[in-house]
């Protein structure tokens, strides 16, 4: 082993950068972070900490070319900057699933291009595209800006057509309207590698409340046969669209069949269950990748429940600290808003239904 570590930078120092932090720090990396929060989460765990806006390509530059390898957490850097700061430095998992994730638009045209089947969708930018949509897809569907959404941000469902209202104040920003699926369940693929080397997590079931990540389980009642199958096409997906590094794809399952909903170029919240629950998490795994390390695909030793911990649900913490098994990980925020993700705890060895009763317990 050579005697000086590798230096990993970190675009973004929020919670999924701080878990990687931990990861890459296991494997005896130092980290550096740029984010504008002074007192983000990654600042408990990192080495040095650049405070920044991410529209600083004086700090991106600095923050690059003090680091052997670079990745990113945050996800809406300017197309322009990575471009130069992909021509200059080691980002290793290059920019291509970034810029593409960026527009929902573009990354559904790739998931059906590339083999990947997606719910029927719409460009929106106008009130007659809306019209047009709508007359095309019925009621209900959804509206959803092509840049910058998040748990649900920048999404209206429309059941009504007075909801059109709801969508109007977003028309001149460009978007998308896509049919509502009403899926038998979600569920996420979560990958590290790239060309021929990529592994998978197992197939995890996501439960969203108010369009945000609430339970995840692993593993759960998935056919084998479907499982595989979207394990199979997910890694041929990232191997034919160039994609490296680490991505996740969110499923909409329905009668056998799954759609492309959208991809995350980065860790996932889907995942934090992988850290007490397999041998490798996803935060290993592309620590691994960063650190030009070998990694294999990971096994399941215990089945997990993982439950995200919004500000909602901060007084309910002493009562799922008293379950067995159970491992917390607070993200440091000060603000506290109701639907902010604030921490989240995995419980080993439950199963969904277990963790439902425990749940009627408060209320
Ligand atoms: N077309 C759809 N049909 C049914 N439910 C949807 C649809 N699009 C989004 N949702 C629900 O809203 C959640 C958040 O939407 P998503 O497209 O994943 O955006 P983001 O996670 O970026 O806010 C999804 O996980 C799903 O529960
Ligand atoms: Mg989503």
């Amino acid at each position: 082993m050579k005697l000086n570590s590798k230096t990993v930078g970190i675009i973004g120092g929020g919670q999924l950068g701080m878990m990687l932090a931990e990861s890459l720090k296991k494997l005896g990396a130092k980290v550096i972070s740029l984010d504008p929060n002074s007192e983000c989460s990654i600042t408990h765990v990192c080495d040095s900490f650049i405070c920044a806006p991410y529209d600083d390509l004086d700090a991106l530059e600095r923050l690059c070319a003090s680091c052997d390898v670079v990745t990113y957490e945050f996800e809406n850097i300017k197309g322009s900057d990575l471009k130069l700061l992909n021509e200059k430095y080691n980002i290793k998992q290059g920019i291509k699933s970034l810029v593409d994730s960026q527009d929902r638009l573009v990354e559904k045209d790739n998931a059906n291009k590339h083999g990947l089947k997606t719910v029927k969708y719409f460009k929106c930018n106008t009130e007659e595209d809306l019209d047009n949509a709508i007359a095309s897809l019925g009621l209900p569907c959804v509206y959803k800006t092509r840049r910058e959404g998040y748990d649900g941000h920048g999404q209206v469902v429309i059941k009504t057509i007075e909801d059109k209202e709801k969508v109007k104040p977003y028309l001149g920003v460009d978007g998308i309207v896509e049919e509502y699926l009403k899926f038998d369940y979600e569920a996420s693929v979560i990958m590290i590698g790239e060309g021929d080397k990529i592994v998978a997590l197992p197939v995890g079931h996501n439960i969203h409340k108010n369009g945000i990540l609430d339970i995840c389980e692993v593993p759960f009642n998935i056919p084998n046969e479907m499982a595989e199958a979207m394990k199979e096409k997910s890694i041929e997906f990232m191997k034919n669209a160039g994609y490296k590094g680490i991505l996740c794809i969110e499923y909409f399952i329905k009668d056998n069949a799954f759609y492309f909903n959208e991809m995350a170029p980065r860790p996932h919240n889907s995942g934090h269950y992988s850290i007490e629950a397999l041998n490798y998490s996803q935060y290993d795994l592309f620590a691994r990748y960063l650190l030009d390390l070998d990694y294999e695909e990971p096994k399941i030793m215990h089945k997990a429940i993982m439950k995200n911990i919004l500000g909602v649900d901060l007084k309910n913490v002493d009562y799922y600290l008293k379950c067995p098994n159970s491992y917390l990980h607070m993200y440091y925020k000060k603000d506290a808003k109701p639907q902010r993700k604030m921490g989240h705890i995995t419980f080993l060895d439950m199963t969904l239904d277990e963790f439902l009763q425990i749940e009627k317990g408060l209320e």
